[in-house]
Order: structure tokens, then C-alpha cells, then sequence
């Protein structure tokens, strides 16, 4: 089978090597060796007569012209191509060896692109890529071990003084609960990270059409327990809208924001649920009267284990708005937030029909 390679248009190439110019080079050496052949053939004509000193002659000067012109085409190649050649390559070597500092100068001194400028500005731009994920992969392991180590010294210190024989039984009773608490933490954050993961790597989801009222319905059901122990007024405006998309995402993106409205809003507050079509789009709105957020914590609400300085930041993980975004990423809708410190916050989600 013959594969057809076609290299796609890049538009920053702007330097281009005129053909009439590599012409004119070749055609000025031709002129230079013919002109000197002609001149010696002449010289030894006229002088000796003899043919076998012509030859001799004639081969040492093509034997020098050969090697002259070698040696000039050498130079040339190398300083347009293996000199940049060998920067990238060791470059290259530093990458791999996990140095993400370097980069390759550029070897232009006007400010034209031709193709090896391309490639070493495309490499430059790779290694910094590079050292982005490095550095967020450094500070998701910081993360992680900062998050197990505080419930699991919890833990720790609450089982070594519940070896104590002479403690009280509702003391002891406490201890009990406390210890709980924290390994149940231990297992959100251990089950939240694993399901992070796996959304990072996927890349299909599965399509169903399906009810998307009747899906938040049955969130806001699962969830009554906790609206009514603070006493929350819930609101719930629902148009009927059909949905394709993966039901099983959307429910983490629902059970996450409802929880967040629940966890950030103080008793008797009111939350509210509406979805609307608008614009060729199922829109849903999640309002609560809570604490609401600085510009600072609405900017940074999707980071991984980002908490906002609030009195509820000892509860989860920060890794719930985190997995919305990878959901919402993932089924190609839009998420964004309004919120204002005292008055409450909103959550926009919107997904195509
Ligand atoms: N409805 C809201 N009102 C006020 N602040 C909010 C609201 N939703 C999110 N936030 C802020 O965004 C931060 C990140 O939210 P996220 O859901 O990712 O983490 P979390 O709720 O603290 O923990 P987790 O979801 O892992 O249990 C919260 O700590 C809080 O500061
Ligand atoms: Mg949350």
C-alpha cells in the first residue's frame, strides 16, 4: 500500500529559500571551476604540448576544486542544519534526563520563521508543557500526602489514648466517633482521587438519552435527609428536557453541587434547583443563600483540593468541584459560578441537546 504523506500548511513559516538563489550559488562555483579549467588547459597547451601534463594538471585542479567545494557545502550544511541539530539533540537529552529548564535559542538573527525555527519553537513549547505537568503532578502527590497525613495522625493519637484503661466510657464513646469520622474521610478522599483518575483517562462516554428533570428529581430526593437537618427551603422550578450524554457522569456533577449548596448555606437558608432550555441548551441553575465566595476562591473552585477559607473547610477534600469539571469537560457542556461573600452563590451548567 502507498501512503501519501501531504505536509498541512503551517502559517508561520515566513522565510522562504528562493530557488533562484540556490541557482545563481551553483551556477557562480560551475563558472569558477570551468573558467579555471579552461585558464590551465590553456596555460599547459601553450607551454608543453604534452598531453600526459595536461592531464596531470587538469585531475590535481579538479582533485582541489572537489575539495574545496566539499568542504564550502559542509560548512553550509552544518551550520544550517547540524549545528541546530545538535542544540535540540541535547536539549532533548536534558528533557528525558527530567531537566524542564532548558530551551534552544533561536538560530535567525532577523525575526523570520523558516522550518527549523518552527520545529524549535513547537520544541520549546513542548518542554514547557512538560514541566507544567511535572510541577501538577508534584503538587497532587504534596496534596495527597498532606490530606491522608492529617486524619490518619487522628486516628493515631485517638487509638493510643483509648489504650488508656481509666477513661471514661462517654470519653472513650468519643474517641470512638472521632476515629470513624476520620477514616471515613480517609475513604472519601482515597475513593474521590481513584475516581479523578479514571475520568482523566477517559475519554468516551457512554450516550443514553434520558430525563435529565426526573435525574435531578431523584438527586434532590437522595439528598432530603440533609435539607431537612439544616431546614432548608428548597425551591425546584424543572422544565421537562430530554438529554443524550452519560447519565452516570451527570449525577457526580448534580450530587456534587447540592451537596456543596447544602454544606456552604447556613439553617434555613434556601437553595434553588431550575433548568430551562435556552438557546439549543439544557441549562441548570443551583442557587443557595450561603456564605458565598471572594473572587479569589470563585477563580480557583475547579483546582484539585482547593477549600475556601470557610468554617466548612475541614469537611471533604476540595476534590468535588474538581470531578464536575473533569465531568463537564468530558461530556463538552460549560460550568461557571457567580457568587457574592454573604449573599450566596450560583452554579450555570449548561449542556447541548
Ligand atoms: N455553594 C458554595 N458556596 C460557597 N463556597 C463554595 C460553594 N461551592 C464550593 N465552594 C468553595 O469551593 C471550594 C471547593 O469546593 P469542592 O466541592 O471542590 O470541595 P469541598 O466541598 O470543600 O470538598 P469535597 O467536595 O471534596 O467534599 C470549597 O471548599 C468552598 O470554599
Ligand atoms: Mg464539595
Amino acid at each position: 500500500m502507498k501512503i501519501k504523506y501531504k505536509e498541512p500548511k503551517d502559517n508561520r513559516i515566513n522565510a522562504k529559500r528562493p530557488f533562484w538563489k540556490e541557482f545563481l550559488i551553483i551556477w557562480s562555483v560551475m563558472l569558477i571551476c570551468c573558467s579555471g579549467a579552461v585558464l590551465i588547459f590553456n596555460k599547459q597547451l601553450s607551454i608543453h604540448d604534452n598531453p600526459w601534463m595536461m592531464v596531470l594538471a587538469n585531475g590535481s585542479y579538479v582533485i582541489f576544486m572537489g575539495l574545496v567545494v566539499s568542504l564550502i557545502t559542509r560548512w553550509l550544511s552544518y551550520t544550517a542544519f547540524t549545528r541546530p541539530i545538535i542544540g535540540i539533540r541535547q536539549a532533548a537529552r536534558k528533557v528525558a534526563g527530567g531537566d524542564f529548564t532548558v530551551r534552544v535559542l533561536s538560530q535567525r538573527k532577523d525575526d523570520k520563521k523558516d522550518e527549523l525555527e518552527v520545529l524549535i519553537e513547537d520544541f520549546n513549547k513542548m518542554v514547557e508543557e512538560l514541566a507544567t505537568i511535572e510541577t501538577l503532578k508534584g503538587d497532587f502527590i504534596a496534596n495527597i500526602s498532606h490530606e491522608i497525613k492529617t486524619p490518619l495522625a487522628i486516628i493515631q493519637s485517638y487509638a493510643f489514648a483509648l489504650r488508656k484503661d481509666e477513661l471514661p466510657k462517654e470519653k472513650k464513646q468519643d474517641y470512638i466517633e472521632t476515629i470513624l469520622e476520620a477514616s471515613q474521610k480517609l475513604a472519601t478522599l482515597v475513593s474521590d482521587i481513584l475516581r479523578l483518575n479514571k475520568l482523566e483517562s477517559q475519554e468516551i462516554v457512554k450516550m443514553e438519552t434520558y430525563s435529565l428533570d426526573e435525574q435531578l428529581r431523584c438527586c434532590i430526593l437522595a439528598l432530603d435527609d440533609r435539607f431537612n437537618e439544616k431546614n432548608l427551603e428548597l425551591v425546584v422550578d424543572l422544565e421537562e428536557v430530554n438529554v443524550t450524554t452519560d447519565a452516570n457522569l451527570l449525577e457526580i456533577v448534580w450530587n456534587n453541587l447540592l451537596t456543596n449548596a447544602i454544606k456552604f448555606t447556613e439553617p434555613n437558608g434556601t437553595i434553588s434547583v431550575k433548568l430551562k432550555v435556552l438557546q439549543g441548551k439544557a441549562v441548570i441553575k443551583i442557587k443557595d443563600t450561603g456564605c458565598g465566595m471572594s473572587n479569589e476562591t470563585s477563580r480557583h473552585v475547579f483546582d484539585r483540593f482547593y477549600q475556601g477559607d470557610t468554617s466548612h473547610s475541614a469537611e471533604g477534600n476540595g476534590l468535588g468541584l474538581a470531578l464536575v469539571s473533569r465531568v463537564i469537560d468530558l461530556i463538552e457542556g460549560d460550568i461557571g459560578v457567580e457568587s457574592e461573600v454573604g449573599k450566596g452563590t450560583t452554579f450555570s451548567v449548561s449542556i447541548k441537546l
